[in-house]
């Protein structure tokens, strides 16, 4: 008999940890309403309590949402409280609590004596704080989910007793983390088998698997963990997380539905849309996808070989299990030009899943002329990155208004830029190693800040030699950092306008602030 499994998306909590992607609210909603189209069960939508950007996404996700959104909080009635009131106006709000489980865990986190001197009285604290934490989420909301983290290293029995206690305390959902990817696909089913044999209160929840890439085997565990008796499990697109990443949506979604013969599951998702959500969050997040990436990569329907290319001619099932059309792949490249219209080009960015407003509309039709005169052709990476840098902007503290490079072979390269904020425009020169040297240590002079780059990186979007270029920068402070994406068909100015973007994220972020107020949670602008 076949039976459903719930995909909860995890693409804008767990994902958007991934190094380096960074998203704003703007991009989270699109990305948002692209998963409802998409059909996932759950979104989770992010972590309340951990910034005030985060709050904002998830409540404008919950407000607008008919799917069920998810927020994160760890078993604090601080972060409960904070996730349930970014879910105050959602249809269908989840609050998602976790303890960590597994030993180790337990001594790193919880060493301090205060929480009991053995492991045995840490391991209590912990049953009673996750007893504590699910049954305060549950004074706000019917639907709340559990997590054990670090499940996959914690010793069997305890997680028993863990996941009963939670149930107990009103969890509707237990999920079991492979936390660090640790776990074999047998040992990881095994785990669930037990699970189901052993936690008597186990038939009240639904079992959920959230499984890490380290090893390169949280889609296999996921689905081993289905086979054992889970019917949710937590994915992202593109596969995008921590480290290593998550199980990767669109490699379960088509993995069950076209070995539905052996497992005989069914998911609700429109596979159709699997194509344009995964290049939008791509092109939202600037992870590229690997070109052999399973189901979405640019490769994963081409053929070279020639005995390849002759079987498929003959018959395509001699090497392929599914259809690039059955995820939404459009084998004709659909090209716009400078004739193209408002209204053709609406079409499009509709058809790749995109829903600008009109005030959005005309913008990226403005771009997209300016972009034709230089390209002739404007392919559909091209809308996607118009919409990605350009269009889903937050509020910019300080725009780059011009930039002059001069540079060449025997020449000190040298930049001047002008920078523009509500209060003021500064203008200021410099030498450098190079010319993105140059034009990063000008904007550094003009705004008398310097942070560490840790990272840059430039790659073309399209082909051919007019390609738009898009840069990537990343910036740290102290803990934090904060990613500036910027394009344009020259590759020194993109950088100039990644660099400065990333400079607006930091500022941004210690500029606001989360303030409760007569037990009101704000967001407060210092
Ligand atoms: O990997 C993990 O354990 C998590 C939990 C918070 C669910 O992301
Ligand atoms: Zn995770």
């Amino acid at each position: 008999m076949s039976e459903r499994i719930l995909i909860f998306d995890t693409t804008l909590r767990d994902g958007e940890q991934s190094p380096g992607a960074s998203l704003n609210v703007f991009e989270k909603l699109e990305i948002a309403r692209q998963l409802a189209k998409l059909k996932v069960d759950v979104i989770e939508a992010g972590f309340p309590v951990s910034s005030p950007a985060q709050f904002d996404a998830v409540k404008r996700i919950a407000d607008e949402s008919e799917v069920i959104i998810a927020a994160l909080a760890r078993a604090k009635e601080i972060d409960i409280k904070t996730a349930f009131d970014s879910l105050r106006n959602a249809k269908k709000p989840r609050i998602h609590t976790f303890s960590s489980t597994s030993d180790i865990h337990i001594l790193g986190k919880f060493g301090d004596a205060k929480y009991g001197e053995s492991l045995k009285e840490k391991r209590n604290t912990i049953l009673k704080m996750s007893y504590d934490a699910v049954a305060y989420a549950k004074t706000f909301c019917a639907d709340v989910e559990f997590s054990a983290e670090d499940a996959g290293r914690t010793d069997i029995g305890y997680l028993c007793d863990v996941i009963e206690t939670a149930i107990d305390a009103g969890a509707t959902t237990v999920n079991i983390p492979d936390t660090t990817g640790y776990n074999f696909p047998s040992e990881f089913g095994s785990k669930i088998e037990e699970l189901k044999k052993r936690v008597k209160n186990i038939h009240k929840a639904v079992i959920s698997v959230h499984c890490h890439n380290d090893l390169g085997l949280a889609v296999a565990n996921s689905i081993s963990a289905v086979q054992n008796g889970a019917r949710q499990i937590e994915c992202t697109v593109n596969g995008i997380g921590e480290r290593a990443g998550n199980a990767s949506l669109e490699e379960i979604v088509m993995a069950l539905k076209v070995r539905n013969d052996i497992c005989g599951y069914y998911t609700q998702t429109d596979i159709t849309e699997i194509y344009n959500t995964s290049k939008m969050v791509s092109g939202f997040t600037g992870i590229v996808v690997q070109p052999n990436k399973a189901i979405v990569g640019e490769n994963a329907f081409a053929h070279e070989s020639g005995i390849h290319q002759d079987g498929m001619l003959k018959n395509k099932q001699t090497y392929e299990i599914m259809t690039p059309e059955s995820v939404g792949v459009n084998k004709t490249k659909i090209v716009l030009g400078r004739h193209s219209g408002r209204h053709g080009l609406k079409a499009r960015l509709n058809e790749l899943g995109y829903r600008p407003s009109e005030e959005d509309l005309q913008k990226v039709y403005d771009l997209f002329l300016e972009l034709a005169d230089k390209k002739k052709e404007v392919f559909d990476d091209d809308l996607r990155i118009l919409m990605g840098d350009e269009i889903y902007r937050e509020e910019e503290l300080y725009e780059l208004e011009y930039l002059h490079v001069n540079s060449g072979t025997g020449t000190i390269p040298t930049a001047t830029v002008k920078i523009k904020s509500k209060e003021k425009e500064i203008q200021e020169s410099c030498t450098g190693d190079g010319p993105v040297d140059a034009s990063f240590n000008a904007i550094e002079r003009a705004l008398d800040f310097k942070p560490v780059v840790e990272s840059y990186n430039v790659r073309s979007v399209t082909s051919g030699r007019q390609a738009l270029g898009e840069a990537i920068v990343r910036i740290r402070d102290g803990e934090n950092s904060f990613t500036g994406r910027g394009t344009s068909t020259d590759i020194i100015e993109a950088s100039a306008k990644a660099y400065l973007q990333a400079i607006n994220q930091f500022l941004l972020f210690s500029k606001t602030n989360l303030e409760f107020e007569n037990d009101e949670l704000i967001i407060k602008k210092n």
